[in-house]
């Protein structure tokens, strides 16, 4: 997806703004994406001017080679069950901060971390948040794939358009080896609480796209400067 240099710099500095909620002694989930990459970049930079952590979960194969690439300690979840702090970015974001994520393929590993860490917290562009979820973006399914046609069959018959993810002409699998199904609702989602439950009931389905009642709170890069969202359930 092409960004403007806007947009870059919203994600530049919501990732910036974010590492400030990192303390000596933490461990942490790092992200995956664009937003996700100014916030790393921006940890390593911190890390090199004396801020210590224990260590870093990455939520996917990408996330792990930069943040090694830079220096950055990395652990796991065997090592550290319970996360302080995970910051990773999102597709789109409500007004109650429930997301639709998966857009770069690692929602599995990103919600495994999120539901790990004690708090979660989203980075992003102003062009993420939206006043219903499914507009812009579809919900991923990540899906076994001896599963991939009941599957489709069973979401298409929950409203989706269905659309298996495709990368170059090829299939996509996702770092645990699974497919993944886009699912379209061009009108919106309006019980995502619904939907959520309705997908997981489906045999083969191995995580959804929809993060609901995760997000601590969201930093939302924007021309004003930056803007914190904090959910108040
Ligand atoms: C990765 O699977 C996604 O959940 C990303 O976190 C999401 O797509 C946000 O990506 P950008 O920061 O690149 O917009």
């Amino acid at each position: 997806m092409q960004h403007s240099p806007e947009q870059l710099r919203e994600k530049q500095m919501a990732g910036e703004e974010a590492i400030k909620y990192i303390e000596n002694g933490m461990v942490i989930g790092i992200g995956t994406g664009t937003t996700a990459v100014y916030m790393i970049q921006a940890l390593a930079q911190r890390l090199r001017e004396g801020l210590t952590i224990v260590g870093a979960v990455p939520t996917s194969e990408a996330t792990a080679q930069l943040a090694s690439k830079l220096g950055i300690p990395l652990t796991d979840l065997d090592a550290h069950p319970q996360l302080d702090l995970a910051i990773d970015g999102a597709d789109e974001i409500d007004g109650q901060l429930r997301l639709i994520k998966g857009g770069g393929g690692a929602l599995l590993r990103e919600k495994i971390v999120a539901a790990a860490s004690r708090r979660f917290i989203i980075i992003a562009d102003t062009s993420k948040l939206v006043s219903q979820l499914g507009h812009a973006f579809p919900v991923p399914v990540e899906t076994i794939p001896f599963a991939r046609t009941p599957a489709h069959l069973q979401l298409q018959a929950l409203g989706a358009h269905v659309q298996l993810r495709q990368r170059d002409g090829q299939v996509f699998h996702t770092d645990s080896g699974n497919i993944i199904l886009d699912c379209f609702f061009p009108g919106g989602i309006r019980d995502p609480q619904a939907l959520h439950i309705n997908m997981k009931s489906i045999v083969g389905v191995v995580e959804i796209g929809l993060f609901l009642g995760m997000t601590e709170r969201a930093i939302i890069g924007s021309a004003n400067g930056v803007q914190v969202l904090v959910n108040r359930p």
